[in-house]
């Protein structure tokens, strides 16, 4: 029996390739370069599969709605998946799968570097390293925000912020709070003695630390405008490890000039990979370029997880992950 054709969009890590090859007739972007529209339009012709991610171009209903499709199957790469329209995969009668669990624990390590980093100032103090401005210890240098025992406040409870809270509560002391429309069991709010708030602004106005961890696109876009921002303490920092579009990036940039909050700490940007030119310059801000997933153990897992689906739904049998 032929193998299905799966036609991965960009290139993934070497194990994860190989699983590929082995399973399917599979085509490799080689040179990793971001497929066009009409790429995409032809890979939805040619494959039975595609295994798109998050910095392709949204597959829409015009990419689904090529004529002769082939394709029946998405199996992205990546837990969030705004990066598909899911409703238009739906008409179109295209399964979707995303692939949850094996990145929780790299991105809660970025959320809590981001917010280490913010806090003490990590990254300005590396660059006065480097640029040879460093004039020795002084009682008054670089004094910073201490991060054990402070509030943290949580936008979304879901895995990845369970396991920042685990790292926050139990390594640095932290006192939780959250909000989310669909909060875990009693167990897990127990276990990390968090605050249950029935509101975003409740968790925003109390918060030492704010952390982003709800999906991107939908009613979530803008989620922390100017008003919200305006909420914050002017102490606290906003940690964004879910989606750039969550934050209003011009409202944040204008907070963070004005004072309105201390700093920010972004791995997620509205229009990746371009970052509003404003918060290049600024010295409260921590940005990193994506990295939540980003260790090897971690996208060599996503790989491995996105083919799984994939080939569930060509055994015939449900994918474990899917999302449409
Ligand atoms: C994810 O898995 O959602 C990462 O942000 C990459 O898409």
């Amino acid at each position: 029996m032929n193998k299905p054709k799966v036609i991965i969009t960009r290139k993934w890590p070497e194990a994860a390739e190989a699983k590929a090859k082995e399973l399917f007739d599979v085509q490799l972007n080689e040179d990793d370069h971001k497929m066009s529209v009409s790429e995409l339009q032809d890979a939805m012709r040619n494959a039975d599969a595609v295994c798109p991610t998050v910095s392709d171009f949204q597959i829409t209903s015009e990419i689904l709605g090529v004529a002769n499709r082939k394709c029946k199957m998405l199996g992205n790469f990546g837990v969030g998946f705004n990066n598909i329209d899911t409703n238009a995969a739906k008409k179109a009668g295209v399964v979707v799968t995303n692939t949850p669990g094996v990145l929780t624990d790299c991105t809660a390590d970025i959320a809590m570097t981001l917010l280490l980093m913010v806090a003490r100032r990590a990254g300005e103090g590396e660059r006065l390293v480097r640029n040879k401005k460093w004039d020795g210890w002084r009682p008054t240098h670089m004094l910073s925000t201490k991060v054990t025992g402070k509030k943290l406040g949580f936008v979304g409870f879901g895995r990845i912020a369970q396991a920042v809270a685990q790292r926050a509560h139990f390594g640095f002391g932290m006192e939780l709070s959250f909000y989310d429309p669909y909060p875990p069991s009693t167990e897990v709010i127990k276990k990390f003695n968090a605050k249950q708030y029935n509101s975003v602004e409740e968790v925003i106005k109390t918060a030492d630390f704010v952390t982003l961890h709800c999906p991107g696109g939908g009613s979530n876009t803008n989620l922390m405008n100017a008003e919200r921002l305006g909420m914050m303490k002017k102490t606290a920092f906003l940690i964004n490890t879910a989606r750039g579009d969550v934050v209003d990036e011009p409202a944040l940039v204008k907070a963070l000039q004005t004072g309105v909050i201390a700093g920010a700490g972004l791995d997620v940007f509205a229009k990746e990979p371009t970052v509003t030119e404003a918060l290049l310059s600024m010295e409260n801000v921590v940005l990193f370029p994506h990295l939540g997933s980003a260790t090897t153990e971690t996208r060599v897992a996503m790989g491995l997880c996105a083919l799984e689906n994939v080939q569930a739904f060509f055994d015939g049998k449900e994918p474990p992950n899917r999302v449409a």
